[in-house]
């Protein structure tokens, strides 16, 4: 393969994709939206699928978050939370990932009264299911929301730890504004101590991007970070990233909601720097892209196939799969290197 060589649709289709930067409750379609709504006896604000996916309209993380929140009431039953999962891993298969590590926010449910095990219940059943069925291994990772209060967030980490043999990780997401990782490390230091390996969302052009990512990298001590792509304008901190092997979980199509464009060419710089940068989905069924519609994306603001390639080889160095899960997905890599295709 050259290095000028044009990515088609055909090996975006046949590469082996890891995603790492997946909110199931973002993955949630309108018309699993109207399903759900109508087994559970709820009336939604719109009137059919079109109609909701027309009021999907962001211009900034919280007006994002409005509609993911509001979003998710349908989500009731662990019957529910096992049918998103499930309509996700399929969708995933469906696209040619091999593993996948997904965020839930156990605190959007049991706020308003979805107990914790009712959504971690549903989501495990289909995960076991969709490794059986579908071949596809993956990993779960619980997010505290940061525009709570750090004691309940630390009450849900406790809650958390009889399911600790399902839960790989956790991470920090929801409105950045006002509420740094720092608010979050004692829950993090406990949460370590517990055995969960650690990320947290940076995102895009926020109000203190650089010094949330400082905070992340040199207090919080994170293992890796979701978003984080205002790094660059920090190159002391590039550096560590860079000589920590810290992984960065962008999201193209999403950025181009919250913020303005996709930020492909930051990504590019980051990977030119050495970074071990990955390209992922964040909430599908919101932005309109899942992991393949994202490739396509940095295909068109010209990621050469190589290029497509180390960003699935940094998402499979940086991901917490189990060895035998990091194995087969590098060996399908390496056959697609070594393919006349490829
Ligand atoms: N950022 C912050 N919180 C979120 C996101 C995101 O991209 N998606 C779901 N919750
Ligand atoms: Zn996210």
């Amino acid at each position: 393969m050259t290095e000028n060589a044009t990515a088609t649709d055909a090996f975006i289709e046949t590469l082996p994709k890891c995603e790492l930067h997946l909110h199931i409750e973002g993955t949630l379609e309108p018309e699993l939206k109207f399903a759900l709504a109508e087994r559970n006896r709820l009336r939604l604000p719109h009137g059919t699928v079109e109609e909701m996916r027309a009021a999907y309209r962001f211009d900034d993380l919280t007006s994002f978050l409005a509609s993911y929140y509001e979003g998710m009431q349908v989500l009731r039953t662990a019957a529910d939370f096992y049918d998103l999962t499930r309509a996700y891993l399929e969708k995933a298969a469906g696209q040619g990932v091999r593993y996948a590590e997904i965020f839930f926010d156990p605190q959007a449910h049991t706020s308003r009264g979805v107990p914790f095990d009712v959504v971690i219940g549903g989501i495990r059943r289909a995960q076991l299911e969709a490794e059986r069925t579908l071949g596809l291994p993956t990993g779960l990772i619980m997010c505290f929301l940061r525009d709570f209060q750090a004691e309940y967030a630390m009450a849900t980490l406790l809650e958390s730890l009889p399911y600790r043999q399902w839960i790989v990780g956790v991470g920090l997401d929801s409105d950045e504004r006002g509420h740094p990782p720092a608010k979050f490390a004692q829950v993090f230091d406990r949460a370590r101590r517990e055995g969960y390996l650690i990320t947290a969302h940076c995102d895009v052009d926020q109000q203190d991007s650089v010094e949330h990512i400082r905070q992340c990298v040199e207090d919080i001590r994170v293992d890796r970070i979701d978003h984080g792509s205002n790094v660059l304008e920090s190159p002391e901190l590039v550096a560590e990233v860079v000589r920590r092997g810290l992984g960065l979980t962008c999201c193209p199509i999403s950025n181009r909601w919250v913020s303005d464009g996709t930020k492909a060419e930051l990504i590019k710089q980051l990977l030119d720097l050495g970074v071990k940068v990955t390209v992922n989905s964040d909430d599908p069924a919101y932005f309109g892209g899942y992991v393949a519609e994202n490739l396509v994306a940095m295909r068109e603001a010209g990621f050469s196939p190589d290029e497509l390639i180390t960003l699935q080889r940094n998402a499979i160095d940086i991901s917490w799969a189990p060895p035998e899960v990091k194995r087969d997905f590098r060996g399908r890599l390496d056959a697609l290197v070594g393919s006349p295709a490829g």
